[in-house]
């Protein structure tokens, strides 16, 4: 359990390489990859605990990709295949993590890299690594919506490669996060949580998991559990909201591209979804830190606070097998993880007795 490779010691060459069979690539495809996925799927027993569960929690730490978030499995598709058309520029709008992995594969695949950020709503990490890995990085005075329709725009010029996830492939290479939650589990789950933004990443794991039954590797589906935050909740209220709002920036999203792919998830594998407010995400960001030493940032923790939601209300049977997406590493917004922390350091003299003090021995 919990590795995928065989025994053989084969050396773990990203996504592409491992599903290929599963994605629209040929030898054509000239593969731009960083490595990413096979990330760990962790148990947490003390966070159940906590929220007094009786059933097995995994988490699939995909803050642990190259770029710290779940969108490399994308960007390798989406770049590759950008390069088997010759693509010389790509260009994305992002709350953050998809512009940190846009950069980051364009650079790698020496393109050029456009990047539209909600100017001030990013978290600090997210700008560094876009600057840092080269980007041209515009910050839009307006909401990642507003964003996406100039990205749009310019796409239809067919001067520039899209790499949000309207881009078909951006799916394809996500899906595999499924894939791998079945093969180091050993099973499908019987629910899959995760936070829902634009809503590419509930579509392309629903997608997954049905491939993966498709092709006999699971005997059933997971019910799909999809959590938005509560000033950015359009599929929860089933309209678009024109100020979307939350502390969770990567999920600060009021018109969701892949709408339609969520709500059919949501159908077909009778799943679930709800919001939760800012105060109950901040709350399971700083529990799952403190349980089981996981660090992930507010969007994630977004679909822990769900979980806490769906406990209280008695949906979940006891001894049931959850996954869920943590999409994207702490250390991203270290701004938002300082504020909630509750506690400052202790500064003291440079002394073993001041110390002392502080540890109360
Ligand atoms: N969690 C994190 C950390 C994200 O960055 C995102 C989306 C989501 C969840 C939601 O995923 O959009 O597929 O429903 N971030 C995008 C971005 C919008 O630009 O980085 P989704």
């Amino acid at each position: 359990m919990n590795s995928i490779l065989p025994s053989t010691g084969e050396r773990w060459r990203g996504v592409i390489h491992a599903y290929r069979a599963h994605l629209p690539v040929s030898d054509a495809t000239p593969v731009v990859s960083l490595n990413e996925g096979n990330t760990p799927l962790i148990r947490v027993d003390n966070f159940v605990k906590a929220i007094g569960g009786e059933f097995e929690l995994w988490l699939k730490f995909e803050g642990l990709n190259p770029t710290c978030s779940f969108k490399d499995r994308g960007m390798t598709m989406a770049v590759s295949k950008a390069a088997e058309r010759g693509a010389q520029i790509v260009i994305c709008a992002s709350t953050g993590n998809t512009s940190a992995a846009a950069a980051a594969y364009a650079a790698r695949a020496k393109m050029k890299c456009v990047v539209l950020l909600p100017n001030g709503k990013i978290a600090l990490g997210k700008l560094a690594q876009a600057l840092m890995y080269g980007a041209t990085t515009i910050a839009v005075q307006g909401n990642f919506d507003e964003a996406l329709r100039i990205v749009r725009e310019l796409g239809e010029t067919g001067k520039v490669e899209v790499v949000n996830s309207i881009n078909p492939v951006r799916i394809e290479g996500q899906k595999t996060a499924s894939f791998e939650i079945c093969d180091q589990l050993g099973r499908a789950p019987d629910f899959h949580f995760l936070p829902v933004g634009n809503a590419g990443n509930i579509t392309a794991y629903w997608r997954g998991f049905k491939e993966y039954k498709a092709s006999g590797k699971i005997d059933h589906l997971p019910k799909m559990f999809g959590f938005q935050a509560a000033g950015s909740a359009p599929i929860v209220d089933g309209a678009p909201v024109e100020n979307p709002n939350t502390v969770a920036t990567a999920i600060r999203i009021g018109n969701p591209a892949s709408w339609e792919g969520a709500n059919c998830a949501l159908k077909e594998s009778n799943g679930f979804i709800d919001k939760v407010t800012d105060e109950e995400i901040l709350d399971a960001y700083k529990l799952i830190a403190r349980t089981d030493g996981i660090f992930v940032e507010p969007a994630s923790a977004a679909c822990l606070a769900g979980l806490i939601h769906c406990v209280k209300a008695g949906k979940i049977p006891m001894g049931s097998v959850i996954s869920a997406t943590m999409t994207g590493h702490g250390l991203k917004d270290p701004d938002n993880a300082i504020k909630t922390a509750g506690f400052e350091p202790f500064v003291v003299e440079a002394n073993k007795e001041a110390v002392m003090k502080v540890i109360g021995l």
